[in-house]
């Protein structure tokens, strides 16, 4: 059976982008047709300026979240990273056959320690190794498949390179994964800069829109979002990025095509009530069903236990074995 590995970070609330980019495939098809595994990669979270109870409360939140959405313990496997002690076992056996060059050429590592040195904060080395650790969550279950969003392509890219290259020097020990993007919103921008895209660490959020905003502010985040000179309704990322990452909306939350979408539009104003009106709907049980799973941690927090469980027993022997592999003195 397919194995499938994807993770979310706890570094801010859940947005829009993770759920249409990621999320939504986790439930509706991928828990599904799938052994599927999904992590609250709080490690992850450890690798810009962080509060320790701002992380630890975004774990439990983003774990709730998820199954607010429609992750079903009976079909996957739900975890936190800290809990499963194979994933940092496994990320310093592969940062011993990873180049610092190749860490330095990712584009997150670029953007986010740029981002770090402008606000006069230091960087922190894992940032740095930061792929390296996802390549190890992903690697240590023997994934066959990641389903992330656009802009980590580049990190599953890099999974690949580092366990051919294990398997070459060391021998076979893992298998080869690929990403799998979705077919709309693999990359949804945000609201108010088009061109950027739409963050849950961001500053400024009045671009973004979050799993747990109430339907108004929802309506009010589309209702202003910054669109475009003239007044066409086009499909076209590079003329009208505004307009068009409301089409891929559209797109997402009704099943239509962007660009049939647009010919049915002669006004923004009517294109932004339309996606207002459709991302709420989206939205709606999502936040419902969060309501009444926050009331019960103690399920929460059993699920995540559980899922920790099965965890380490899918990942050990391949960390193990790696182990093994790279010459490491097995403990009598
Ligand atoms: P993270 O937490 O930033 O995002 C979680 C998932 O949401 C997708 N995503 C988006 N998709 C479309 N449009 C957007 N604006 C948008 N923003 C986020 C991301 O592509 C991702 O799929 N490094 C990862 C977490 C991670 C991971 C892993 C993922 C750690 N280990 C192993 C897969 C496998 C990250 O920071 O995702």
């Amino acid at each position: 059976m397919t194995r499938i590995f994807s993770g979310i970070k706890p570094t801010g609330h859940l947005t829009l982008g993770n759920y249409l980019g990621a999320v939504r495939q986790w439930v509706e098809t991928d828990q599904h047709r799938a052994d599927a595994l999904f992590c609250v990669v709080d490690l992850h979270a450890l690798t810009v300026d962080h509060d320790p109870a701002r992380v630890r409360r975004l774990s439990r939140q983003a774990a709730t979240l998820l199954l607010a959405a429609g992750l079903d313990p009976a079909l996957c496997n739900l975890f936190v990273q800290s809990h499963v002690d194979e994933h940092t076992r496994l990320s310093y056996l592969l940062e011993c056959t990873a180049s610092d060059g190749e860490m330095r050429r990712m584009i997150q590592y670029k953007e986010k320690s740029a981002r770090e040195r402008e606000t006069g904060g230091s960087v922190r080395l894992s940032l740095l190794t930061y792929p390296v650790l996802m390549a190890a969550d992903i690697l240590a279950y023997g994934a066959d498949e990641v389903p992330v969003g656009d802009d980590q392509a580049q990190h599953v890219e890099l999974t690949r390179d580092l366990a051919v290259r294990f398997n070459q020097r060391y021998g076979q020990t893992f298998v080869v994964p690929r990403a799998v993007l979705p077919q709309v919103a693999a990359r949804v921008m945000d609201l108010q800069d088009p061109t950027s895209k739409m963050g849950k660490s961001h500053a400024e959020t009045s671009g973004i829109v979050y799993l747990l905003d109430e339907a108004d502010v929802v309506r009010r985040k589309v209702m202003r979002a910054v669109t475009d000179s003239g007044s066409e309704v086009v499909h076209d990322r590079t003329a009208k990025p505004g307009v068009t990452n409301l089409l891929e909306l559209l797109a997402a939350c009704t099943g239509k095509e962007p660009e049939e979408l647009a010919a049915g539009y002669s006004s923004y104003g009517a294109l932004k009530k339309d996606t207002a009106d459709a991302v709420v709907e989206l939205l709606r049980p999502v936040r419902e069903r969060h309501a009444e799973l926050a009331a019960d941690p103690a399920y929460v927090d059993g699920v995540l236990r559980e899922g920790a469980r099965r965890a380490r027993e899918l990942a050990r022997p391949t960390v193990d074995a790696a182990y093994r592999a790279i010459g490491l003195l097995p403990a009598g």
